[in-house]
């Protein structure tokens, strides 16, 4: 039996009922398959893929053209999940226009939402999207396409003044339209106080355990990326190390004959 699809509002209600939200990143069509075995039904096709799938140092050299084509295959294997595709670097900067042609484009593939990075100088974007039928999940904190203004992958909101301003972002993003927010590396007590002052789910990803949800890379999660793990990635699996004791198996069996034997070959 087909079981409906998970929608913002179903988010919004897990927010009320004190139910946590699991979500994890997805960018094709196997994995997003796993994910929804494993009973997670919200995945974001994140821009860092740029990193974990690309092998580049950060997000910002990520296309519209890449971000639609896993969009579109993680769209069309998951059958029950919402899906929310990550907005690239330079996709919404410009006008406000492009900005919702750009957001449109991720439902055409089949996304239900999308996601962006940023406060104040976004919201524009997002009530304009919103208006014309784009669910919209904000991003504030640490945002990881603004690493060199930044100065580095930084923990955001740890003075009182970081707070109260992370805690009006978050207001502001909420009044501007947003269905949910992303917050990222922020202090566990600052996500605490905007969880509190919004009444939009935040999905925390290194900012504590008051969140009414969570999401982290699947890389991460899964032990596959270990070029740098960040403090608040917990691996639950370590399939790099799995794959390659694999492989090496495969490798000696092949040299050594072992491989294929007659049970992998035809008659
Ligand atoms: O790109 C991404 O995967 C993200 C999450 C880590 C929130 O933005």
């Amino acid at each position: 039996m087909m079981t409906s699809r998970t929608t913002i509002f179903d988010l919004q209600k897990r927010k009320r009922q004190g139910k946590k939200i699991a979500m994890v990143t997805a960018y094709d069509a196997t994995f997003a398959r796993i994910v929804e075995e494993a009973g997670l039904d919200v995945m974001l096709v994140g821009d860092s893929l740029g990193v974990v799938v690309q092998g580049k140092e950060d997000t910002l050299s990520v296309t519209m053209e890449e971000m639609l084509y896993h969009t579109r295959i993680v769209a069309s294997a998951a059958k029950k999940s919402l899906v929310i595709a990550d907005m690239p670097f330079l996709s919404y900067q410009g006008t406000i226009e492009d900005a919702v042609c750009n957001a449109g484009r991720f439902l055409q593939v089949g996304a239900a939402a999308v996601k962006l990075e940023g406060s104040i100088v976004v919201l524009d974007r997002i009530t304009a999207m919103v208006e014309f039928g784009i669910p919209v999940m904000a991003h504030i904190g640490m945002t990881p396409q603004s690493v060199h203004q930044l100065g580095g992958y930084r923990v955001q909101a740890k003075a009182q003044s970081g707070v109260e301003r992370l805690i009006e972002d978050g207001k502001a993003v909420e009044a501007a339209g947003a269905f949910a927010v992303v917050l990222e590396a922020v202090t566990a007590e600052a996500a605490k106080e905007v969880t509190a002052a919004v009444s939009i789910p935040t999905i925390g990803i290194g900012a504590g355990s008051a969140c009414d949800g969570q999401v982290l890379v699947l890389y991460d999660l899964l032990g596959l990326f270990d070029v740098f793990v960040p403090k608040f990635v917990k691996q639950y699996a370590h399939l790099k190390t799995a794959s390659v004791k694999a492989l090496r198996q495969f490798r000696r069996d092949v040299e050594t004959g072992k491989f294929p034997s007659s049970r992998e070959s035809y008659d």
